[in-house]
């Protein structure tokens, strides 16, 4: 008796790791976005008033190093948008480097959660990140795992933004 009780709440506590594990795992995979396109326009008129803290861990598979510009696109569900043409210094082997993790502050208008992101590339060495995690002010920190090859010249990435949708306009 006792060990049939005992047997159920392992099972019962197996299947409850396991129901977290599946729930903080990302299942979604990142797509090309053709009709995504970054507003300079919006940018500018809201100025760079917020900071954040971007963590992007370069995949292991990747090349040894990458001369490629890497620009960066997320927002939130209202909007609110930042955009940065180039990261960190594409004449830097350094930054992006196989197996390296590259921590960036950048400044721009303000967001409430970040639910999208983006990963633009150009250049001929190619790159593979695995992970970027964005945090701001008033963004709780967001981790989009990429896990692939960023395509050449497109938009590639998520956007979790329905999950948050209202109905609004
Ligand atoms: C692509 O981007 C547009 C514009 O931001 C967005 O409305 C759309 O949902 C995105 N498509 C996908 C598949 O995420
Ligand atoms: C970009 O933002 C500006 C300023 O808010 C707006 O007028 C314009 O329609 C936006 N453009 C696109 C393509 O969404």
């Amino acid at each position: 008796m006792k060990m049939k009780g005992v047997s159920v709440s392992s099972i019962i506590l197996i299947f409850c790791v396991v129901a977290s594990f599946s729930e903080a795992k990302p299942t979604e995979l990142p797509q090309a976005n053709e009709s995504f396109k970054p507003n300079q326009t919006l940018q500018q008129k809201l100025g760079s008033s917020c900071s954040y803290t971007v963590t992007i861990k370069t995949s292991c598979s990747s090349p040894s190093y990458t001369r490629d510009q890497i620009s960066l696109a997320f927002g939130d569900t209202y909007g609110y948008q930042v955009y940065v043409p180039t990261l960190g210094d594409p004449y830097d082997y350094r930054t992006f480097e196989r197996c390296s993790t590259d921590t960036f502050q950048i400044y721009g208008p303000c967001t409430y959660q970040i639910c999208y992101l983006y990963l633009y590339r150009t250049g001929y060495d190619g790159w593979m990140p695995e992970y970027v995690t964005v945090s701001g002010y008033y963004s709780s920190p967001v981790t989009f795992y990429y896990n692939s090859f960023i395509p050449y010249g497109v938009w590639y990435g998520f956007d979790y933004c329905y999950r948050y949708s209202t109905a609004s306009i």
